[in-house]
């Protein structure tokens, strides 16, 4: 399963690349605005700046939502990095947007997908990755890793290519239960990927490990 961390902040990217699991960025709107991001060549430079930290595929979301403007915004994206991906919205010009990209070979991410169908006309449009929000579905009592299971089996079912890139993921047992599924990438930020290291029989383990070492050196 592929790690991607789902985040603009260019310390978080750089401490994942760092621990050497990395395989790549997305990023979404929301994000660019946290981190203070404003303006079109601002926004190209941030997106260049995360690209030349970790060499894979980095999501870059469009802001318009009619055709015309979400294609005419990803000649501009794909200007930026060869490994930039245009993250699309799950809307009926997105399906025609993704349509259009995938048929010329560009990457695209269909993002705010939360029902297996929707999930269909992404993979059938020719979407690389599919974006299902696990935790958004869970904060309407809603079993986001239940939607990834179906996925993922429908995906299996029909040999569609588009990748499960399970985000809005919240916490590591999100993680490891997309891993046990079959998802082919999780999007999270740091923090529940820095959980995945955390066990405290580890810690006790090492403590006792170093004191015995010390008692006798
Ligand atoms: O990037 C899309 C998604 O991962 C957002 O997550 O936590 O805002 O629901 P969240």
């Amino acid at each position: 399963m592929q790690f991607f961390i789902d985040t603009a902040n260019l310390g978080d990217i750089r401490e994942a690349h760092a621990l050497g699991i990395l395989d790549g960025v997305t990023t979404n709107p929301s994000l660019m605005a946290k981190e203070g991001i404003a303006g079109k060549d601002r926004v190209l430079a941030h997106y260049k700046a995360i690209a030349d930290i970790v060499q894979g595929p980095v999501s870059a979301e469009v802001i318009a939502t009619d055709l015309a403007g979400m294609l005419a915004e990803a000649e501009e994206l794909i200007e930026v990095d060869p490994n930039i991906v245009v993250k699309v919205p799950m809307i009926k010009d997105g399906v025609k947007a993704i349509k259009a990209l995938s048929d010329r070979g560009i990457k695209t991410n269909c993002t705010l997908v939360f029902s297996a169908g929707q999930a269909i006309l992404a993979a059938k449009a020719g979407a690389t990755y599919v974006s299902p929000f696990v935790g958004r579905l869970d904060d309407v009592s809603t079993d986001g890793l239940a939607l990834i299971e179906d996925i993922v089996t429908i995906y299996t079912n029909y040999g569609y290519d588009t990748q499960v890139l399970a985000a809005s993921i919240r916490h590591p047992m999100h993680i490891i239960e997309c891993a046990r599924m079959g998802a082919d990438v999780i999007t999270s930020p740091l923090g529940p990927i820095l959980a995945l290291l955390n066990h405290p029989l580890t810690d006790k383990g090492l403590a006792q490990f170093l004191a015995d070492h010390k008692r006798v050196s």
